[in-house]
């Protein structure tokens, strides 16, 4: 049985639902998908980042030296790793889907931003090596963590989140949501078949 729920935009919409989908209902894995920024050079539009880890890219101190990444106020440490046998299932659909390149494995960054930067794209790179950036992924991740419930992200490329994002975003979002739905579908088919 699939319980299909719809997160909203940003970590506390996606952290709210996730606690309520994990209170009401008795789930044994969550897949969580959408649509993402391509950080760096090889995750282009319309790729797809399956999220091996995460994190809260925007965890962290603010001073008077500006932003600094750091889990010294925090409880569960910001980052989190996904379900090893989810990720493969993910991935095997999304190469099924889309064909072997424009699929990768990766980090995801998840901020309550969204990025039109190349700036921050660097500082995503730099700081986490990150190949996509959204805004609820680690939330649901952090959600799930503590619940103890193996998850799985699976992201569609959106935009580069540099100067043209928001226009690419807009272009794109329909196709790139229709991508991640169709990887989405054949994994729970492949999910299907293992039970
Ligand atoms: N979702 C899709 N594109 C994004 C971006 N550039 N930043 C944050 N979230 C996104």
């Amino acid at each position: 049985n699939v319980v299909i729920v719809k997160s909203g935009m940003g970590k506390v919409l996606a952290a709210s639902v996730a606690t309520a989908l994990l209170m009401k209902y008795n789930i044994s894995s969550v897949m969580f998908t959408g649509i993402a920024g391509g950080v760096g050079d090889e995750t282009k539009v319309l790729d797809i980042v399956v999220g091996e880890s995460l994190v809260q890219s925007d965890y962290g101190i603010m001073s008077k030296d500006g932003f600094q990444w750091s889990t010294r106020y925090s409880t569960d440490g910001a980052r989190y790793k996904s379900d090893k046998k989810l990720v493969e299932i993910v991935y095997e659909a999304a190469v099924e889907v889309s064909g072997k390149s424009g699929v990768f494995k990766g980090l995801i960054a998840s901020g309550d931003q969204f990025v039109a930067s190349e700036e921050y794209v660097v500082f995503l790179r730099r700081e986490f090596g990150a190949l996509a950036c959204e805004m609820e992924g680690a939330a649901l991740a952090s959600v799930c963590s503590l619940f103890k419930i193996p998850f799985v992200v699976l992201r569609t490329m959106s935009d580069k989140a540099d100067g043209k994002a928001h226009e690419s975003f807009a272009a794109l979002i329909d196709k790139a949501a229709d991508k991640s739905c169709s990887i989405i579908l054949k994994a729970l088919d492949k999910l299907k078949r293992i039970h």
